[in-house]
């Protein structure tokens, strides 16, 4: 079955904590690992007529941990292009937002534009292509009917924001801090595959408050929102496919 299998949504995460709700709630089937190189996992299953593949990064071998991050992104989304060739791709997980324009925790974001805050090359040319601003697909309706926000998502390899990467995220006005989603997007842009993000906020980038201890705190709860809104994008008739 897996050799065959065609996805038309891809839902990828980063997380296995941010995804087995949604493996719950719609009977995902597990099919374990589809690429030999990587520890990354998929589910599948039909939600009405759409055939939905979830793959999650997977654990680190070495450090027993999930593969966060945007190289893990980028190695996991393009094997999922090739194993299962998507017609959507929906990058889904947590995020930080910014008291200074209004976030609150557990916002949820169909953010509109990525870009990566701590690629900096001061070089013409280059310092564009590092930025890696890239366009999601448009999803107007979509964003309204799960009550979500737009705005500018960016990623980086950090949980944490040093002032030059806070200096960047401001220059952006970016409503969303991740660790995938510009990652995603830019194998998406290579495959010509749509591409969205959909992210709940667990943590404030500009609270005094440590980053990690308002992740932790607020996880599930964000992961609980992420659940009804996947459950809610994968009936949509806004979608794309
Ligand atoms: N995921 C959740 N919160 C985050 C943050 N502050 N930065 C990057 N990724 C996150």
């Amino acid at each position: 079955m897996l050799g065959s299998l065609k996805a038309d949504i891809l839902l990828q995460a980063a997380m296995r904590t941010e995804t087995q709700l949604i493996i719950d709630r719609e009977a995902l089937q597990p099919i374990g690992a589809f690429d030999a190189n990587s520890p990354a996992e998929a589910f599948t299953g039909k939600v009405g007529s759409r055939q939905v593949v979830l793959v999650t990064h997977g654990r680190d071998p070495t450090h027993q941990c999930d593969r966060i991050g945007t190289i893990s992104a980028a190695t996991t989304c393009a094997a999922a292009l090739a194993r299962f060739s998507p017609k959507l791709i929906v990058n889904i997980g947590t995020c930080g937002g910014f008291l200074a324009r209004g976030g609150s925790i557990c916002d949820l974001h169909l953010p509109e534009r990525v870009a990566f805050h701590d690629q900096r090359v001061p070089i013409p040319g280059f310092r564009e292509f590092a930025r890696g601003e890239l366009n999601t697909h448009p999803v107007d309706a979509l964003r309204a009917e799960l009550g979500a926000l737009g705005g500018t998502c960016s990623s980086g390899g950090s949980l944490d924001a040093t002032p030059e990467d806070r200096a960047i995220l401001d220059t952006l006005e970016a409503r969303c801090k991740d660790m995938e989603a510009a990652a995603i997007a830019f194998v998406a842009r290579d495959w010509r595959v749509p591409f969205i993000a959909v992210k709940c906020v667990t943590d404030l980038v500009d609270d005094p408050e440590a980053v990690q201890d308002a992740f932790l705190r607020n996880l599930r709860s964000a992961t609980m929102r992420l659940a009804t809104a996947a459950s809610a994008l994968l009936r949509s008739d806004y979608l794309p496919v």
